[in-house]
């Protein structure tokens, strides 16, 4: 069976009007070279682009998400400062990325992932969950717990299926650190999981993505791991360039 393949594109806080270029330069590439291959491109930029981007894109061959919504469950109205899902899905975005560590560390705690989640699906978005241990977690062990931990007390039962969430495991200890797990460490988490969320879940085919220090060099790699359904990218996604070589990589 063919599964899609994510590349996503997590800009965090990068990127200004100029950076449109960016994502004409991948759009370019896609519309001349047929990659033959059931693929999925999905662009995070920071939300105060989101909207012209978005608009000025329209094609099934590149997607839009936000990198966060607010936690309160309202459309619109007396809230200083706060983007609401549906303000960001009527920006073009059809994704959104939630529990992203660098966000935890902020201000999203085990309940705030959780009613974030339960407002985006509610506003038909789809959920980009990351979930990862961090370096001493993983010197003691305890990785796959602190993942069933993450997972379980975000995740609804009633409201997760395969159509809507999709999970990224982003190892806090590889994140921007040029540092990847082996193939060896990444297979075991991965059939770790996608057991855990067919027992927990009843999610038969969960999409997994990898992130963590992804580039053109490193995906040849992970790309031997069959659980992976893709990847979410952060700094390598900036630049067109190394973006798509990572694309093209991926599926020489
Ligand atoms: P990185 O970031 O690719 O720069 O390590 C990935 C992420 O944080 O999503």
């Amino acid at each position: 069976m063919n599964k899609t393949i994510y590349f996503i594109a997590n800009w965090k806080m990068n990127g200004n009007h100029n950076s449109i270029r960016e994502i004409e330069k991948v759009f370019d590439f896609f519309k001349k070279n047929t990659i033959n291959k059931f693929k999925k491109i999905i662009f995070c930029p920071p939300s105060n682009l989101l909207s012209s981007f978005s608009t000025k894109i329209k094609s099934k061959l590149i997607d839009f998400g936000t990198q966060d919504i607010s936690k309160i469950n309202l459309n619109y109205g007396p809230h200083t400062g706060q983007l609401s899902a549906k303000i960001l899905k009527d920006s073009g975005a059809n994704y959104v990325i939630i529990g992203h560590s660098e966000k935890r560390l902020i201000d999203e705690d085990f309940k705030t992932i959780k009613e974030k989640i339960n407002i985006a699906l509610k506003n038909k978005l789809k959920i980009i969950f990351c979930i990862g241990e961090n370096l001493s977690q993983k010197k003691m062990g305890l990785a796959l717990k602190v993942l069933k931990k993450q997972i379980l007390s975000s995740l609804d039962t009633k409201r997760i299926n395969a159509k809507n969430l999709i999970i990224a495991y982003e190892p806090i200890w590889s994140i921007g650190t040029g540092i990847v797990p082996s193939n060896n460490y990444l297979d075991k988490i991965f059939i770790n999981l996608k057991k855990f969320l067919k027992e927990k879940y009843n999610v038969n085919s969960p999409i997994l993505l990898y992130g963590g220090s992804v580039t053109a060099d490193n995906v040849s790699i992970l790309r031997n791991i069959s659980l992976i359904s893709g990847f979410l990218i952060g700094g390598a996604s900036l630049k067109s360039k190394s973006f798509i070589k990572i694309i093209k990589n991926y599926f020489k």
